[in-house]
């Protein structure tokens, strides 16, 4: 398997500084952008505006995260804003499969995410429409919880069924993950590792993200 990709979590960034914390992990892979809309989850961040602001600091991959009610409504907005990988939630649309299409279409990467009380067997008729399967480790909506001890389990049974369908596909896992568990996260066979507190909670970032990978070697 390719590298392990590190997406720090710009939920847990200071934005009164956020050039300063975007330039602190430029040796990361991916900037995760989590968009919540006090609806699918009980908290609020950012839209397309805030989006492509930040687009103007960066060349990082932009991963967005919706963790909003009808992704359909909104994806060609956080693409023209500049989001390189979208992902919505199987649970926030009755038709993901044709959602799915409509992203790739835009030249984006699609992701699905599921939360913790789906199971990965929801994925099986959508697998190959997919670039990237999201599985959260915490119940979405705020950084700084604790991860869920069956998402271990959970990223095992995707990797199974990435491996047989859609190798290609990235396997990305979200909350509560730190320097105590990734390894065994990888293990299980993660791709993509997103982390808000246990990288901007920390004097240096930029540090914490470059000693994280060198526990992967
Ligand atoms: C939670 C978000 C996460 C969040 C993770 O709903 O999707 O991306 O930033 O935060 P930590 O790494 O602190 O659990
Ligand atoms: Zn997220």
């Amino acid at each position: 398997m390719s590298a392990v990709k590190f997406a720090p979590s710009l939920l847990s960034a200071d934005f009164s500084r956020i050039a300063e914390q975007i330039a602190a992990v430029s040796d990361a892979d991916w900037l995760h952008l989590d968009v919540m809309d006090g609806r699918f989850v009980p908290n609020i961040t950012w839209g397309p505006k805030i989006i492509g602001d930040l687009r103007k600091l960066s060349k990082a991959t932009f991963d967005a995260h919706l963790m909003i009610v009808e992704p359909e409504r909104y994806v060609d907005a956080f693409r023209e804003a500049g989001a390189d990988i979208i992902t919505f939630h199987l649970e926030a649309t009755p038709h993901a499969q044709r959602l799915l299409a409509h992203v790739r279409s835009t030249g984006a990467k699609a992701g699905i995410a599921i939360c913790p009380q789906t199971p990965v067997a929801m994925l099986q008729d959508v697998i190959e429409d997919c670039d990237l399967v999201l599985v959260m480790s915490v119940n979405p909506g705020f950084g700084g919880q604790s991860f869920i001890p069956r998402s271990l389990e959970k990223l095992r049974e995707a990797r199974a069924l990435i491996d047989a369908r859609n190798p290609a596909c990235e396997l990305e896992v979200d909350g509560g993950i730190g320097e105590g568990n990734l390894t065994e996260i990888v293990a299980a066979g993660a791709s993509a590792l997103v982390m808000g507190s246990s990288i901007f909670g920390t004097a240096d970032p930029g540090a914490t993200v470059r000693r994280m990978r060198s526990l992967l070697h």
